[in-house]
């Protein structure tokens, strides 16, 4: 069998990326669950329907990027290429919409599938951190959600993020907005990509997203959708930048910023930040209201806010600003054993320390024991039990703090109660001495 590689733009996580995969996780769902959020799971296949009508039709998400299958029962499925309407769903499965207290406040990370060109940044699959918030129709909610993005940024030791925000308006906004755009572009048309006449048709607002060189610089010259919005949507996008005022948040408003999912309305807003080598990750996470995504699958008529980051440009964001250096797989408890008779000993003692709370290998050797010592400094060992002839007979271990160098005996009985006073004073003083 030849060399196997991992399907194209798809990619293993260990060691280093691993565990700040695993931190961006758990940073992000801690202050999600700070902000009253409840974790939820859902299908990584749906159907493509659920795709086609949440998404939207017209994007390119759905008309190029989506991995389409068909189960050996003939069903249309997709991998899920992002994870909001897998939630609205869920909502109406679930019947959650029905709930006493609303809104209902949602958050998840998992991955998500796109057919994308591999490039910096880009992946085929990735993994997605996010809150929903549905059931309610408040400024206070969407910058909620912003709120929550800079906390959790914020604790993973993430500065000067620039936001960007925009407001789509309600529907009479947009759909008099894309009259007008299709009246600008109509003239151009000829000149323009493939995908561009076909957006025409679908969405002009996906129009003003090409990346096409020369569509690009069409789109500079395209009326602006602030001139098109309603008075309410406005004011509703004016109060919810007031109280991003109040909480000390710097924004900057970004006419052009539509999104690339057909869902939003009103306010809509993207998280960037420049590498410190110049590199453009692009956006690290972005997100909106939208008023009529429970309705258009066939729910009751709810609107929600919410956002998602991917969290492998955060990841590599974090390499680059050095917030990732983090300590290799750590344990705790060192187990030596003083020669091959010990072994047993030292596996039985390494069992029971476990079962205490703490981190410890088993030793599948007694090797020399200046090699092992230089191990245990290796995987940040703060403890080392030295287990011989002696300590086996008399049920107690040989008790090394390699930080003061102390050295006492403490019979197995005692042995709990000995680690846990060390690493609650450890945890007391931090790490600093
Ligand atoms: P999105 O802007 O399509 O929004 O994706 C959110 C984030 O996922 C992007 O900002 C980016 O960081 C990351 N991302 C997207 N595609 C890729 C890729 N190919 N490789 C690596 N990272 C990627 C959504 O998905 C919406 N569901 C967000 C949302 C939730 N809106 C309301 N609620």
């Amino acid at each position: 069998m030849g060399e196997m590689n991992p399907v194209k733009g798809m990619r293993d996580y260990l060691g280093e990326d691993m565990r700040l995969l695993r931190r961006i996780e758990e940073t992000f769902l801690g202050v999600a669950s700070l902000y009253g959020y409840e974790e939820i799971e859902t299908p990584i296949l749906e159907s493509v329907e659920l795709f086609r009508r949440g998404a939207g039709e017209g994007t390119d998400i759905v008309r190029k990027e989506m991995y389409e299958l068909t189960d050996k029962g003939g069903r249309p499925l997709a991998l899920r290429p992002e994870l909001t309407a897998g939630i609205m769903r869920a909502i109406m499965t679930g019947k959650l919409h029905s709930l006493p207290d609303m809104p209902l406040r949602l958050s998840y990370f998992g991955p998500a599938f796109r057919y994308e060109r591999p490039q910096l940044g880009r992946l085929r699959e990735f993994h997605q951190f996010g809150v929903e918030a549905v059931g309610a129709d408040s400024p206070a909610l969407d910058a909620e959600t912003i709120a929550l993005l800079m906390t959790g940024f914020r604790l993973l030791g993430f500065q000067g993020l620039r936001i960007l925000v925009n407001s789509l308006g309600d529907k009479e906004s947009r759909d008099s907005y894309r009259e007008a755009l299709r009246d600008y572009y109509r003239p151009h048309l000829g000149e323009m990509c493939e995908d561009c006449q076909e957006r025409f048709r679908l969405n002009p607002l996906r129009m003003l997203d090409c990346k096409v060189e020369g569509d690009k610089a069409l789109a500079k010259g395209a009326p602006s959708l602030q001139d098109y919005l309603g008075e309410k949507s406005r004011a509703r996008f004016e109060e919810t930048l007031k109280i991003l005022d109040g909480l000390g948040i710097p924004y900057e408003i970004d006419p052009g910023l539509v999104r690339g999912l057909d869902y939003y309305s009103e306010t809509v807003f993207e998280v960037h930040l420049l590498s410190p080598s110049g590199k453009d990750y692009g956006a690290l996470g972005g997100g909106g209201h939208y008023g009529g995504l429970l309705k258009e699958l066939g729910g009751p008529d709810l609107p929600g806010v919410g956002f998602a980051i991917g969290a492998e440009r955060v990841l590599a964001l974090m390499k680059e600003l050095g917030l990732g250096e983090e300590e290799a797989g750590a344990i705790e408890v060192a187990i030596l054993p003083v020669g091959e008779d010990s072994l047993p000993y030292a596996q039985e003692v390494s069992y029971l320390v476990r079962g205490m709370g703490f981190s410890a290998e088993t030793p599948l050797r007694a090797g020399k024991l200046s090699a092992q010592f230089r191990r245990a400094e290796r995987k940040g060992a703060r403890i080392a039990l030295l287990l011989g002839e002696e300590e086996k007979e008399g049920r107690k271990v040989r008790l090394k703090d390699l930080r003061s160098e102390e050295q006492e005996d403490v019979p197995l009985s005692e042995l709990e109660e000995r680690l846990d006073r060390i690493f609650e004073e450890e945890e007391e003083h931090g790490h600093e001495d």
